[in-house]
């Protein structure tokens, strides 16, 4: 809580266990065999843009059931930033995500400043053999300084990574081999 307080982010490795990450890549690995990924979209029209953003997702739908020890754990982690920072994060979306070979997203932020109700984006990293040069690593850039680059993280298996969505542009460089990730929002409910 301290790292994310005093900066925003909060990244780690070897996080997630070794069995959990297996887990959950062939839960994905299952759900891209029964066609159950679609390509990703960016902004509110939802327009396909492969030059800016090219992985493919699968949008969980129903959170706490699927998600299991990790959902328990992550909605405590919710419940904690929101009496920690004040900040309605009542509800949590997410989804999985596949980067194939070649595959980026361009820099972005996840909510410019009210345009959703997304206050927290989290990452998990689904990739056991990840190595120097498989590429797809994750940038953020300092939110006084748009063009400075802040942190580069590897999505080796079991990283995790959590920052707020209104103050860091980020970008995912090219992926070399495939990429898998359980990325998600703590947010606002929809509807107030
Ligand atoms: C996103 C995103 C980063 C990553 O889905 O909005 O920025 O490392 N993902 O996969
Ligand atoms: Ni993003």
């Amino acid at each position: 809580m301290v790292q994310i307080e005093e900066s925003g982010f909060y990244t780690s490795d070897a996080f997630l266990d070794t069995d959990s990450v297996l887990y959950w890549k062939a839960y994905v690995e299952k759900m891209n065999a029964d066609n159950q990924f679609r390509d990703s979209t960016i902004g509110k029209q939802g327009h396909k843009n492969v030059k800016i953003r090219s992985d493919k997702i699968f949008w969980l739908p129903d959170f706490s059931g699927l998600t299991q020890d990790i959902g328990h754990w992550l909605d405590d982690l919710r419940a904690a930033l929101k009496n920690h920072f004040r900040m309605p994060a009542d509800e949590i979306e997410s989804h999985f995500s596949i980067y194939p070979v070649g595959a980026s997203y361009g820099k972005h932020i996840d909510n410019a400043s009210g345009v959703n109700n997304r206050l927290f984006t989290f990452i998990f990293y689904l990739n056991p053999s990840w190595k120097p040069g498989d590429g797809g690593e994750l940038v953020l850039f300092d939110p006084e300084n748009l063009d400075n680059k802040l942190k580069q993280i590897e999505p080796r298996s079991g990283t995790f990574v959590l920052f707020r969505s209104d103050l860091f542009h980020h970008e995912v460089l090219k992926a070399h081999k495939p990429r898998y990730t359980f990325t998600g929002w703590m947010r606002r409910h929809a509807r107030v």
